[in-house]
C-alpha cells in the first residue's frame, strides 16, 4: 500500500525495458519504439506459492500427459497427437488467414464430445461470431462465446463457467488492469499471457491463444511469447491460394516443423490428407524445367514441384526471380553449374518457382533445382515419373540427405517409378525399393544420365 505506481518503458519491437524514455531502442535499434507502461504495485495478495524442493532426477515420476483428440486429424498431428491438458498453444498468422475459423472449428469438435468449450473474443461481436458459426455449421450446446477484453473480467466468468478448454482471440485485444498501457503493447501481451499460462497450468485447462502477425514480419506481439508458451503454430499461405499451412515452430509435446495442410472452403477449413497429390495435380505434362522433389517437412515427406525458366536475357543485367526459394542458393547452384559443367548461365534470365505457395528450405532440394535449371536451359523435359533429391556441394559433388527411404516411399506411393539420389545414401541396396533408382555422385553424373543419353 502507499507505493507509487512505477513507469517503465518497453520497446514494442523487441521487448527491451528501460527506466526512462529513449528515442532509440539500444537493443534492436528501432526508433521511437519505447512505450510507457505503468506497473501498478501488486496489492500484496501475491499467491503464496511454496517453493519446490530440489529432487533427484531418478526419483521424478513421469505422469503420462493427457491428450484430447480434436477429431481434426491434421491439427492433432501437428500438436503431436492431440491437445495436451494444461498446455498453452499460440496460433499466429496474418489477419484473414483463418485463425478464428480454425479455432472455432476445433472448439466445436471438442464441444461435440461434450467438453465445455469457451471462445473469448475481443475482436468480433456475438453477431459476427454467430454468422461465422452458421457458415461453419457449428451449433453445439457446449460451446460458449464471451466477448471481453479485460482479462480479469474473463477470469471471473471462467470461474463461473469452468470450461474444459478455451481460446482467446486475439492476444492483442486483451488487457490486464495491472498495467496502464494500451492493449497490444508488448507489456500487455506478456502480462496477459503470463496470467493465462498460470491459470491454464493450475486448472489443467488447455488454452489456445491467437496472435496476429503483420505482413512485414513485425511480429513483436507473438514473437515475445514464443518462449513462454508450450506450442507455437504459425499459419502460412497467401490469399491467392486456397491452401493454408499450419506449421509448428515450437512444441514441448511433439516434434517441430510438422505441417498440417488445410483448404479454405466456403464451409471453413478442410484438412487435406494427401497434400503431395494436391500440390502436383496441376503439373504440366512434358514441360521442360519441371522437377518433383521429395522434401521433408518435420516428419512428413512431401512432394513438391519446382519449376525453372532459363532464357537469354534481353537486358544488360539478367534477372533472377525466385519464389519459394532463397535466390542466393539458386545463384550458388548456377555458379556450380558454370564451374563444373562449363554451362554459362550467367547471361540468362532465371526464374524459379515452387508451386503451391510452399518454401523449399532443405539443402536436399539442391539436386532437384539443378535438374530443373538444366532441363529448362537445354529445353529437355525430365521424365514425368521421376523424383530427384540430394544436396549439392561447391565441388559439384552430390551428398546424402536425411531419411532417403521415407522420401522414396512417399514418391512410390504417389505413383512415381524413378528416382535419382546421391551415391551411398541408401542403407539398403537400390533393388530393395519399388522403384528404379539411379545413384549419382556429382552434377556431371547427373547431367550425363539425364540429358546425354538418347531421349
Ligand atoms: P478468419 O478466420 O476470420 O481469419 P483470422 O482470424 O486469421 O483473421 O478467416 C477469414 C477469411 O476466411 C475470410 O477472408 C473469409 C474466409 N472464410 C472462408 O473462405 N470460408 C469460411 O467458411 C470462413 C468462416 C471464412
Ligand atoms: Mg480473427
Amino acid at each position: 500500500m502507499g507505493k507509487k505506481p512505477q513507469s517503465i518503458y518497453i520497446c514494442q519491437g523487441c521487448g527491451y525495458q528501460a527506466p526512462k524514455w529513449m528515442g532509440r531502442c539500444p537493443d534492436c535499434g528501432q526508433w521511437n519504439s519505447l512505450v510507457e507502461t505503468v506497473m501498478h504495485p501488486s496489492k500484496g495478495h501475491r499467491e503464496n506459492i511454496s517453493c519446490a524442493e530440489p529432487q533427484a532426477i531418478n526419483q521424478i515420476i513421469i505422469h503420462p500427459e493427457i491428450r484430447i483428440q480434436t477429431g481434426i486429424a491434421e491439427f492433432d498431428r501437428i500438436l503431436g497427437g492431440g491437445v495436451v491438458s494444461g498446455s498453452l498453444v499460440l496460433i499466429g498468422g496474418e489477419p484473414g488467414i483463418g485463425k478464428s475459423t480454425l479455432v472455432l472449428q476445433v472448439l466445436n469438435q471438442l464441444a461435440e464430445r461434450r467438453l465445455k468449450a469457451l471462445y473469448i473474443t475481443g475482436e468480433e461481436s456475438l453477431q459476427q461470431i454467430k454468422m461465422r458459426a452458421s457458415r461453419l455449421q457449428i451449433s453445439s450446446d457446449h460451446l460458449y462465446v464471451l466477448t471481453a477484453t479485460c482479462i480479469e473480467d474473463c477470469f471471473r466468468k471462467i470461474e463461473e463457467l469452468k470450461p474444459d478448454i478455451m481460446a482467446v482471440d486475439s492476444i492483442q485485444t486483451m488487457y490486464t488492469e495491472d498495467l496502464s498501457s494500451t492493449p497490444g503493447t508488448v507489456g500487455q501481451i506478456r502480462e496477459v499471457s503470463a496470467k493465462l499460462m498460470a491459470f491454464g497450468k493450475t486448472s489443467q485447462t488447455p488454452i489456445f491463444l491467437i496472435g496476429h502477425v503483420t505482413k512485414e514480419g513485425a511480429i513483436a506481439g507473438p514473437k515475445v511469447l514464443e518462449h513462454l508458451v508450450d506450442t507455437v503454430l504459425y499459419f502460412e499461405g497467401d490469399s491467392n491460394h486456397i491452401y493454408r499451412i499450419l506449421r509448428s515452430v515450437k512444441n514441448r509435446y511433439g516434434s517441430t516443423n510438422e505441417i498440417g495442410v488445410f483448404e479454405m472452403r466456403d464451409k471453413g477449413l478442410e484438412e487435406v490428407g494427401n497434400p503431395s497429390r494436391l500440390f502436383l495435380q496441376e503439373r504440366p505434362e512434358g514441360a521442360s524445367g519441371s522437377v518433383v522433389i521429395p522434401c521433408l517437412e518435420g516428419t512428413r515427406p512431401l512432394l513438391l514441384e519446382v519449376q525453372a525458366l532459363v532464357g537469354a536475357s534481353s537486358f544488360g543485367v539478367p534477372r533472377r526471380t525466385c519464389i519459394g526459394i532463397d535466390p542466393h542458393r539458386v545463384s550458388l547452384l548456377v555458379a556450380i553449374l558454370g564451374k563444373r559443367l562449363g554451362l554459362e548461365l550467367g547471361d540468362q534470365d532465371i526464374f524459379v518457382n515452387v508451386t503451391g505457395g510452399l518454401r523449399l528450405e532443405e539443402p536436399a532440394s539442391d539436386l532437384g533445382i539443378v535438374s530443373a535449371l538444366l532441363s529448362s536451359f537445354l529445353n529437355r523435359p525430365v521424365d514425368m515419373d521421376m523424383v530427384i533429391f540430394g544436396e549439392v556441394g561447391l565441388a559439384g559433388e552430390v551428398r546424402g540427405v536425411s531419411q532417403p527411404e521415407l522420401r522414396i516411399k512417399e514418391a512410390a506411393r504417389l505413383g512415381f517409378t524413378k528416382c535419382i539420389v546421391s551415391k551411398n545414401s541408401l542403407a539398403k541396396s537400390p533393388s530393395a525399393f519399388d522403384m528404379e533408382i539411379l545413384e549419382v555422385g556429382s552434377v556431371q553424373e547427373l547431367y550425363e544420365n539425364l540429358f546425354m543419353g538418347s531421349s
